[in-house]
């Protein structure tokens, strides 16, 4: 019975956790990326410098993806630089709205 209260709440607190998640709204995203596009934005998913850095394509990826991925660098769990710095600016409604935005967008 304990068990089965104990994996109840844990139900119940988790569902207010997703509940908690900003809903992403694509056109604010779209406002939000001239800090992206800049490294994003380039045609071949590259950076204006290649040879130094390889620049992941992040349009057309799930909003769930695009989310855990910032938020894995504004926690530090992901550890590149420039990432870290620029997802450390955006808040929680900056993420979905751009991951709104990255996933509705096909290039
Ligand atoms: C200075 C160049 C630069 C800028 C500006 C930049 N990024 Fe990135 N981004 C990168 C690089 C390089 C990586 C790959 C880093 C790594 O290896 O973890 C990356 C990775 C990512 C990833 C993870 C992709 C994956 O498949 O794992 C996401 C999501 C992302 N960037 C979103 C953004 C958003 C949103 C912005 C604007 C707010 C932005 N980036 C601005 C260079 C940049």
């Amino acid at each position: 019975m304990m068990k089965f209260i104990l994996g109840t709440i844990l139900f119940v607190l988790a569902g207010a956790a997703l509940a908690q998640a900003p809903a992403g709204n694509a056109a604010a995203g779209k406002g939000k990326i001239s800090m992206c596009t800049g490294c994003h934005g380039i045609p071949g998913y590259k950076t204006v410098y290649p040879y130094m850095y390889q620049v992941p394509m992040i349009t057309g990826q799930q909003p769930v993806y695009l989310v855990n991925a910032l938020q894995a660098y504004k926690s530090g769990a992901r550890s590149h630089p420039s990432m870290r710095g620029i997802a450390q600016s955006l808040s929680d409604q900056d993420m979905a709205d751009l991951a709104a935005y990255y996933s509705s967008e096909a290039q």
